[in-house]
């Protein structure tokens, strides 16, 4: 069974001084943390079973928030990132959760919001090897960067050319199969003092194993490393929600979805939520 791995370590000084005192990932988009939203992109596919790495500091607040996960039909343990040596640490730092399953990394400032990327999501499962996506962007040199042939085969993978190649970026979610802890021990920290996700995506690459999948053009990819694109974020969330009736990032409504919640649980959590827009959208579930 896939397990998922949330990234929700680093320092956010981009993003300072609101950040010097409260972890980035917990910092509202909208009308929730941060946090909420790649959890709920994790539920939703159907992983229930969830680490999530932070920074010691960190830690208890992130557990005060989200807590062992059974209240909504999952399960999440903790572990520290002590130091932001890089995204492929995820795996080292995540071995003796992850055991011998197969796991998905989501990095904890990412969001995603589509009808069809769940679906896309679920293709993991039928391939042998990893999955990554790779979805067109304006400023390349600030991303993982991939390189297609005529084939559309994925050829060649940069982490923040100079040159970019291309201009599809490779979005912050990952699946691997189990060999990707013993994968990350073999990498060296980077120019940036790092372990890469792509270097451990080219690992994938070398034995012809790395799937990349050209997210759906109707999938919303945002990201938050900078005020900006946080605004854009929240803005995007508020349209989005108020137009279609709908909340993004609701993990009491990913948990339902995917079943790891019935009727009657969803009913007492939207008790606790009454006086909200949050709780009365959870009634409105139950009624559908
Ligand atoms: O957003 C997608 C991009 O994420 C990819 O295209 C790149 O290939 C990948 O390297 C990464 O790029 P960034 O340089 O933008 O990642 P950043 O260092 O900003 O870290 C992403 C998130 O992960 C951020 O919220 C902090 C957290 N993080 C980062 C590192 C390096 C950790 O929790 N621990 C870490 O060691």
């Amino acid at each position: 069974l896939m397990k998922g791995i949330i990234l929700a370590g680093g320092k956010g000084t981009r993003l300072y001084p609101s950040t010097k005192a409260v972890s980035k990932q917990l910092m509202p988009i909208y009308d929730k943390p941060m946090v909420y939203y790649p959890l709920a992109t994790l539920i939703e596919a159907g992983i229930h079973e969830i680490l999530i790495i932070t920074t010691p500091e960190d830690m208890p607040l992130f557990k005060s928030l989200l807590g062992d996960g059974s209240r909504i039909g999952c399960s999440f343990s903790y572990v520290e990132q002590p130091e932001p040596n890089g995204l492929a640490q995820a795996f080292i730092l995540g071995k003796d959760f992850i055991q011998n399953d197969p796991v998905a990394l989501i990095l904890g400032d990412n969001l995603f919001y589509g009808t069809h990327f769940i679906e896309q999501l679920k293709k993991h499962a039928s391939y042998d090897g990893g999955m990554i996506f790779a979805s067109k962007v304006s400023d390349p040199h600030r991303y993982g960067i991939v390189q297609f042939d005529a084939n559309r085969k994925a050829i060649d993978i940069e982490e923040k050319p100079t040159h970019p190649k291309s201009t599809y970026a490779v979005p912050g979610i990952y699946f691997y199969d189990n060999t990707v802890v013993e994968k990350a021990k073999q990498l060296k920290p980077s120019a940036r003092g790092e372990l890469e996700i792509t270097d451990l995506n080219r690992l994938y690459m070398d034995e012809n194993r790395l799937h990349v999948e050209v997210l759906d053009p109707g999938t919303a990819w945002l990201d938050t490393g900078t005020i900006e694109s946080l605004m854009e974020a929240s803005q995007f969330v508020q349209v989005i929600q108020s137009r279609q009736g709908i909340l993004i990032g609701a993990i009491e409504a990913a948990a339902y979805h995917s079943g790891a919640i019935d009727k009657p649980q969803l009913s007492l959590l939207a008790d606790e939520l009454e006086k909200t827009v949050y709780g009365t959208y959870l009634k409105s579930l139950i009624s559908e």
